[in-house]
């Protein structure tokens, strides 16, 4: 069985086929990173414009990328939410319209779920139960998963994502957006001990987390030191630093809680370099293992949402003829799909 998977939800128009026995046959993406970057950020009514110029020629191309013709595909998976209402409303509405010109059943698919799935795309992927932290531009989630689609969320960030907090604090020290990664790539440069930053919320119990905090410490930071390249490494390290032990302490706590021994990293802060070795680290200590996906499929991307269609095509979640997008969507609400 074949699907296709269409993914808008913000400023990323991703498209992608999976084959149940053959696994991925096709992924193409669009970013919209330039689209956005003069105005520091994503610009939703430009976002949905776009995704209407892209999502179709990219189809296309999926086809041709593996060889197939519509008469191929037995289902269409769309991004049905959480993400900007007009942008998924692009994808859900081309997904629907194509399940009914093909004649194939629709799937609403959770980009969260999405994220959470896409380590099973690669070829050491993790079994069921496990912890998984979800850290992206939107989202810092911890969750149990104790199966497919058996979701309790843990803990979650009560301000801005992880992501969010490194974007900000890279517009703060000047970088252009998306700025998680130049920071991260500026970080590299910076030296430990010369600056520490607070680990918010990690001194009382609990899975919550918090890093709006950060930014102000890093703009206060910024202004009482001078502006040379080596400052702002270290500032960047110690901020980086600090994100990391935090959500480092928190997953640890979730293991212990759950008492699970795998680990999940999935959204676009789990391409971060620094938290990866420092996961790695401290699950080896406990004698556990990280999983996480490969670079490209970190970030929003059309084979996480095929995947995960798939889970749901096989579960019969189907979409009557209605178009469906949700920009608010718990994942914990999903429905547990039996082994
Ligand atoms: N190496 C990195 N270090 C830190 N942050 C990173 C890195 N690479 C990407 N990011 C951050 O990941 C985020 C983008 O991830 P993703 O595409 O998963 O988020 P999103 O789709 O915008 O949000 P959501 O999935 O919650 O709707 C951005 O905030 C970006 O700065
Ligand atoms: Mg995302």
């Amino acid at each position: 069985m074949r699907i296709l998977g269409i993914e808008t939800s913000c400023d990323e128009t991703g498209v992608a086929i999976y084959d149940d026995e053959n696994g991925l046959l096709a992924h193409q993406l669009y970013s919209q990173v330039k689209l956005h970057a003069d105005y520091g950020g994503v610009v939703p009514e430009l976002a949905s414009r776009d995704h209407v110029k892209k999502t179709i020629p990219l189809i296309k191309a999926a086809l041709k990328e593996a060889n197939l013709t519509q008469q191929d595909i037995d289902g269409v998976a769309f991004t049905a939410g959480p993400g900007l209402v007009g942008a998924l409303l692009v994808g859900a509405t081309i997904g629907r319209s194509l399940a009914y010109a093909w004649n194939v059943p629709a799937v609403p698919v959770h980009h969260m779920e999405g994220h959470l799935l896409a380590p099973m795309l690669e070829e050491k992927a993790p079994a069921f139960p496990f912890v998984a932290l979800l850290v992206s531009g939107g989202h810092t989630l911890l969750v149990d998963v104790k199966g497919m689609g058996d979701y309790t969320i843990l803990g979650e960030s009560i301000d801005d994502a992880a992501g969010e907090a490194f974007d900000k604090t890279a517009k703060l020290m000047g970088l252009d957006y998306p700025g998680g990664p130049r920071l991260a790539k500026l970080a590299e440069n910076g030296v430990a001990g010369r600056f520490t930053f607070p680990r918010p919320m990690t001194d009382r119990p609990g899975l919550d987390m918090s890093f709006s905090g950060l930014k102000t410490f890093a703009a206060n930071t910024i202004r009482a030191n001078d502006d040379d390249e080596q400052t702002r490494a270290d500032i960047a390290f110690a901020f980086q630093q600090a994100v990391v032990d935090t959500l480092a302490i928190k997953c640890k706590r979730a293991l212990k809680e759950t008492g699970h021994k795998r680990l999940v990293i999935a959204g676009g802060v789990s391409a971060n370099v620094y938290l990866r070795e420092q996961l790695a680290e401290m699950m080896s200590a406990m004698h556990g293992e990280v999983f996480y996906p490969r670079n490209e499929f970190c970030t929003d991307n059309g084979a996480m949402i095929a995947y995960a269609g798939m889970q749901r095509l096989k579960n019969g979640e189907t979409l009557d003829l209605g178009v469906k997008a949700h920009p608010r969507w718990p994942i914990d609400q999903l429905t547990a799909i039996k082994a």
